[in-house]
């Protein structure tokens, strides 16, 4: 089994690598990551060959085929992924999620590839009202944020290539995932580490913001699950354990530390801000998958990861 892992350095990445070594020992693992910011290499040592290239690089990406031989499956984890900076400077989301994602489909069409697994965000359906049906897969894009529009047009791009040219793509569209190894720049993490440094825990305006929250060693099983057993053509919306405010997971930090509510705080909303992402998981939990593993059971870890030693 030869499988090219995009962005394999960075927080899902680095799980998804490790989970498939295990899968499959004997396979043939190559990541290609451009190093940016997010990755850490270090945590792939060992376990696959890294090529250090740009995804919107054709002659990096070809390198990476070369390096495999035969590619039976691509998982598209490379993007730019934090919401804030694609409001700061759109540019980079632009080109590494949407040209990075099409120079990595015109290669595989031209080199071939078993299954093109391709990793959206629940984020493309944008914001969904309390008291709406959760977004299905046939629902419509509505994205708000550079970022989520980046995703959009990735991902349109592979189904595109899918209808057009025949490449046998499927796209996996998660919610919000946490775990060890997060930057620091994401929700969580910030929040346990102004805990443990005694600064007030920020929440963006109300704090009443609402996201679903997926165990990454889930989203990864999800993905394997999709890599065996997925149609060429399909989406597949990957939710967590449902819907919850930020202030929620704000207080679920505190009791961890036994900490009061009042070292919560707030700062000026994000603009754009996407009040509530809610997807239907049904269709993948008919293929076997379901997410147990909450925020309040994998808090111990975070924060062991996150306090000074
Ligand atoms: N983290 C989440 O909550 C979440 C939820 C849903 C979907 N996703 C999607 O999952 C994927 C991985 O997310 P993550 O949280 O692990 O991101 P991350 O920011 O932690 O890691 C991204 C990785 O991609 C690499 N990369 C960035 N630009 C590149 C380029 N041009 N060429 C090659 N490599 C490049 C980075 O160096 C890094 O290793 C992304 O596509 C993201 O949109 C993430």
């Amino acid at each position: 089994m030869g499988v090219l892992v995009t962005g394999g350095c960075g927080f899902i990445g680095h799980h998804f690598v490790r989970a498939c070594r295990e899968a499959h020992p004997g396979g043939d693992l190559v990541v290609l990551d451009k190093l940016t910011y997010a990755a850490d290499p270090d945590r792939i040592e060992g376990l696959a060959h890294l090529v250090v290239g740009d995804v919107a690089d054709a002659a990096a990406v070809g390198a990476a085929f070369d390096r495999l031989g035969r590619v039976d499956a691509i998982v598209h984890l490379a993007a730019e992924s934090h919401v804030d900076r694609s409001i700061a400077e759109p540019a980079p989301f632009v080109r590494t999620n949407v040209l990075g994602t099409q120079t990595l489909l015109s290669v595989a069409q031209a080199r071939g590839v078993g299954l093109f697994l391709h990793v959206s965000t629940d984020e493309v359906y944008g914001s969904i009202a309390v008291g709406s049906p959760p977004a299905v897969e046939s629902s419509p894009f509505a994205p708000r944020s550079p970022y989520s529009a980046s995703k959009v047009g990735g991902e349109a791009l592979v189904a595109a290539a899918f209808h057009t040219y025949a490449l046998p793509t499927v796209i996996a569209r998660p919610t919000n995932t946490f775990g060890t190894g997060q930057f620091p720049e994401k929700l969580l993490p910030v929040l346990v580490r102004a805990a443990l440094s005694g600064a007030p825990l920020p929440l963006y305006g109300d704090g009443l913001h609402e996201r679903d929250w997926l165990h990454v060693s889930e989203l990864v099983s999800a993905l394997l699950l999709l890599l065996d057993r997925a149609e060429p053509g399909t989406v597949w919306n990957v939710a967590g354990t449902g819907p919850r405010s930020n202030r929620s997971v704000a207080e679920a930090v505190c009791a961890a530390l036994n900490l009061p509510h009042s070292r919560i705080g707030s700062v000026a909303d994000r603009p754009g801000h996407d009040r509530r992402y809610h997807i239907d998981g049904s269709r993948l939990r008919r293929l076997g998958f379901s997410a147990v593993r909450g925020i309040e059971g994998e808090l111990p870890g975070l924060i062991a990861e996150t306090r000074p030693a």
